[in-house]
């Protein structure tokens, strides 16, 4: 049985069309690129051959379009994934925060947070650099995946996923449960709290910092106008927002609410007011 990936127009208006009533889920928001390659994954998962046989499946199945909406989210992710620039974050956003702020006091907001490596990684950093300082920090974790805040609230990690930690780090927040294993620490895990749930809904207010790292590559242009909308709005009026490294707000009208600070390392801080910023 050969597959037919190409996947046209008209088949993919139905599968969206059944998605919307099945699940509630709008799929307009997605690239098509990437859109194709998920339900080409799911047909060949299942076995049928082209996108009409699928849009079938899809009709007929209980529980094929929840398999097809979990497929969407991509969880690859590690401790301090792209490292310098969490070596930024570390040397020149926090200092800068704390200097701004006046406080004492610091709210984090890792949206898709997937497993949990990205906000553990936070709370070390802070517990290391500024835990000493009696600073209080709260850092909110969330991801629309169900599936991978269980596994971040539950904190066990491969090696693999360690790798740019030192030994020190690992020995003083991770305990081995077994070769390839680890647990991390419950000083760490008190430090963030995890909510399942779509980034536009999420109950979020009053940030110092938001770190939306390689989830909007996955989004067309009107889905990000959103998210960045809600960021800008999410985030106090001197907060900084890190997306990922093959993300960019070129060709998003709100891309003028902020001032790209460190290009390289895709932080913004957030404009407030004058003629460019969200009327
Ligand atoms: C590739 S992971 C990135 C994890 C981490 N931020 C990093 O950079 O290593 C993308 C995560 O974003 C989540 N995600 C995708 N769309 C989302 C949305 N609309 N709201 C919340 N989370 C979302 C996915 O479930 C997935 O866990």
């Amino acid at each position: 049985m050969s597959l037919n990936e190409t996947i046209s127009d008209q088949q993919l208006l139905l599968i969206e069309q059944i998605m919307q009533v099945k699940t509630g889920k709008d799929l307009h928001q997605f690239k098509r690129p990437f859109l194709n390659r998920r339900i080409n994954a799911r047909m060949k998962a299942v076995g049928v051959r082209d996108g009409s046989e699928y849009a079938k499946l899809l009709e007929s199945n209980s529980t094929e379009p929840s398999a097809l909406f979990k497929s969407f989210s991509i969880n690859v992710t590690e401790f301090y994934r792209d490292s310098f620039v969490w070596e930024c974050i570390s040397s020149k956003i926090i200092p800068q925060i704390l200097k701004n702020t006046g406080t004492r006091s610091m709210q984090v907001w890792s949206a898709g947070c997937a497993s949990g490596e990205e906000p553990y990684s936070i709370a070390i950093l802070l517990k290391e650099i500024i835990g000493t300082k009696n600073l209080k920090f709260n850092i909110i974790a969330t991801d629309i995946s169900a599936d991978a805040i269980n596994r971040a609230k539950q904190g066990q990690y491969l090696s693999q996923s360690l790798k740019n930690l030192s030994p020190n780090v690992i020995t003083k927040y991770f305990t081995p449960i077994n070769n390839n294993t680890y647990q991390i620490s419950e000083s760490i895990k008190q430090l963030v709290t995890f909510q399942q749930g779509d980034i536009i809904s999420s109950p979020v207010e009053h940030v110092n910092l938001i770190t939306c790292r390689n989830v909007l590559i996955y989004y067309d242009k009107p889905a990000q106008e959103l998210v960045f909308k809600k960021f800008h709005k999410t985030l106090n009026d001197d907060g900084y927002l890190v997306i990922g490294q093959d993300e960019t707000m070129l060709g998003v009208g709100t891309a003028k609410s902020f001032s790209c600070i460190l290009p390289r390392e895709r932080i913004y801080s957030k404009l407030v007011s004058g003629e460019n910023t969200i009327a």
